[in-house]
């Protein structure tokens, strides 16, 4: 099966639905910008086809209520800058006034419609919500990526009432990622962080079967390390993993997949590094001590796997990186990466984010804008936002 693509569709002079992921609204700022960015090449392709546009995003959990401080207002104000043209705003997603503005469209205007989720209907998928959305436009295209794994009415919904097809952001996100499931380019490494194993087993299960290399870092490492009998003290420790743990350092195993885990670690007596900062064997932490970081010798062995692969795929920051003792080895990390010859992938959320504000963006082969909807790909499962693109 193949993903239905912009070059398969007729799109001139057409009014589209474009369904983006502005997931980035905080309290009434953009605090990621990335994502804004990522949908503008797709918008620019509809505009140079003389289209109308009616660009359509969820923001946070609002659970079908109106929450002011998850309006997408502040995108509103924010896309004009980037585009240099118009957007027109309706506080609604659906109703009268919103059918006004749509039915008037003309060519190159934009309308971006206010947080889907402010309505039930959108997680519910219900049939009459998407319709309502629907026909508001002649074409659906869903550039929103971050959002696939989502079985909701205005990423399933409407494409089973208006031609469809995938922008150009999430087909190079599905290109790009499911390469790394066919024929990546050899060795290729995975290093994956984050806080817990439990939100990254089906991740991990499915890399094993293509990686030649494996690189556990963040509090995660904690987990493996006491499975394997070190004490990590006061480190976040999930003990329900520990035989999720040793089934994946076995199938590594079996697997010949090379598994690295910490051998030191940067340790303190809290989570903000302001008491008993040091560097320790992962065997010696003392009482009270937490984990919150890679240690150079650990850093040394990863960054020596990165330097002999071809592709490399990071996902989960190695430390605390919001703090900056703990964000070295993450810093570490991403420079070999970039000095190095291999396509360089990083998997969405975090790990994005930190990139991001490092400002190391542009020196990566592709950074993801989804963290879950990645990870999930990745796993292998099929997602319904994908599927309902695909040429049937
Ligand atoms: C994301 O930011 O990961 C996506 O927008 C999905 O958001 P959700 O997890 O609230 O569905």
């Amino acid at each position: 099966m193949k993903l239905l693509t912009l070059d398969s569709a007729d799109l001139t002079g057409k009014k589209v639905f474009l369904r983006v992921d502005y997931n980035v609204v905080n309290n009434g700022e953009v605090t990621d910008e990335f994502r804004v960015r990522s949908s503008l090449p797709t918008i620019e392709y509809l505009l140079e086809k003389d289209c109308s546009i009616i660009l359509a995003s969820h923001n946070g959990r609002p659970d079908g209520k109106v929450v002011d401080s998850m309006s997408l207002r502040p995108v509103a104000k924010l896309l004009p800058k980037l585009l240099n043209r118009d957007v027109i705003f309706v506080d609604n997603c659906v109703g009268s006034e919103v059918e006004n503005e749509a039915k008037y469209l003309r060519t190159g205007d934009i309308l971006l419609l206010e947080n889907l989720r402010f309505h039930k209907g959108e997680e519910d998928n219900d049939k009459n919500f998407a319709k309502n959305l629907a026909d508001l436009a002649e074409w659906y295209i869903d550039d929103a990526f971050a959002a696939v794994h989502r079985a909701h009415a205005s990423i399933v919904g409407i494409p089973k009432l208006l031609p469809h097809a995938a922008g150009l952001l999430l087909e190079r996100e599905y290109n790009t990622l499911s390469e790394l499931m066919k024929t990546p380019a050899k060795p290729y490494t995975a290093v994956i962080g984050g806080a817990k194993i439990s939100d990254k087993i089906e991740v991990l299960n499915e890399l094993l079967k293509h990686v030649n290399a494996l690189l556990i870092g963040g509090a995660m490492a904690n987990t493996f390390l006491a499975a394997l009998g070190n004490n990590m003290q006061a480190s976040l420790v999930e003990k329900d993993s520990f035989a999720d743990a040793k089934k994946i350092i076995s199938a590594a195993k079996r697997r010949k997949v090379r598994l690295l885990l910490p051998s030191d670690v940067v340790v303190a007596l809290d989570i903000d590094g302001k008491k008993g900062l040091r560097t320790t064997k992962v065997d010696q932490l003392r009482p009270k001590e937490i984990a919150l970081d890679l240690g150079p010798s650990t850093m040394d062995s990863f960054n020596e796997v990165i330097a002999g692969s071809k592709t490399v795929f990071w996902n989960g920051t190695l430390g605390r990186a919001e703090v900056a003792n703990f964000a070295k080895a993450s810093e570490s990390l991403a420079h070999a990466m970039i000095s190095s010859d291999a396509k360089t992938i990083i998997g969405g959320g975090d790990t994005a984010a930190y990139i991001d504000n490092v400002g190391l963006h542009s020196h990566f082969s592709f950074v993801s804008t989804g963290g879950g909807a990645s990870l999930e790909l990745l796993s292998g499962k099929k997602l319904p936002g994908i599927e309902v693109l695909m040429k049937k």
